[in-house]
């Protein structure tokens, strides 16, 4: 991968489970799209690549499980590895608009914070597997874990709850802080949302939020009733 600055813009979502983060991309891949005139490319991780789909579907049945924290980190870096080598860093390229449902801070919340792999080897695993690509702006949809379960037992109704649901309370307790901390040691690059309101208010929130960031891309509408930054 080229160390070169990319052209385009990098922003990822982060959260705990059933914070609506596919919901709000969406949202925001439309208005970017209508408002900038830019390509916008949405995707997510595990995944975003036929690849790292697969591994996907091989990690959130828990297949790696048994190895160990540190095998399954590799191996979602393998995953991430296959993804921006084939989709992100060409669309960076292009110039395009890049929105990532999780990328590398979710590594750092829940195999590191949560899942109990040192932050060293986090960082080292972060360094090699990124070779200095950063997001521009992260966006951290933020609600207490029993409502983002109870979503995402609605969400997948009548299915088993996949690796990750499955954990404990204190788990996803250690999660939400986990991403409070990213937040507040990285201001320049993450923002919290509260997601623990409706879609709507949501999508509100994030709007208001990046237009501050960068009203080039998305203009301010002057119609937010809610100004939460
Ligand atoms: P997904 O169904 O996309 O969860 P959500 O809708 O909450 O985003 O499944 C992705 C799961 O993988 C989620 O539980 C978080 C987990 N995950 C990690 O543990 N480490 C990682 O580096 C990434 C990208 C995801």
């Amino acid at each position: 991968m080229s160390s070169d600055a990319p052209r385009g813009v990098f922003i990822t979502f982060e959260g705990g489970e059933g914070a609506g983060k596919s919901t709000q991309i969406a949202r925001l891949a439309e208005a970017l799209r209508l408002a900038s005139g830019r390509e916008v490319v949405a995707t997510r991780e595990p995944g975003g690549t036929k690849r790292a789909e697969e591994l996907r579907a091989a990690l959130l049945r828990g297949v790696a499980k048994p190895y160990g924290p540190f095998a399954e980190a590799l191996m979602f870096a393998a995953a991430r590895i296959d993804h921006i080598e084939n989709l992100i860093s060409p669309a960076l390229a292009r110039g395009a608009i890049v929105l990532c449902d999780r990328f590398s801070d979710s590594t750092r919340a829940y195999q590191g914070a949560a899942g109990g792999l040192e932050p060293g080897l986090i960082a080292s695993l972060e360094r090699v597997t990124l070779e200095g690509l950063r997001p521009d702006l992260t966006l951290i949809l933020d609600l207490p874990p029993e409502a983002g379960l109870a979503r995402a037992q609605r969400r997948g109704e009548g299915e088993p709850a996949d690796r990750f649901e499955a954990e404990s309370m204190r788990f996803h307790e250690r999660l939400r802080a986990a991403f409070r901390a990213i937040a507040e040691a990285e201001p320049d690059r993450c923002r919290v949302i509260d997601a623990d309101l409706g879609p709507d208010s949501v999508e509100a929130r994030i709007r208001e939020t990046v237009s501050a960031w960068r009203p080039d891309l998305l203009p301010r509408t002057g119609e937010g009733h809610d100004h939460a930054a």
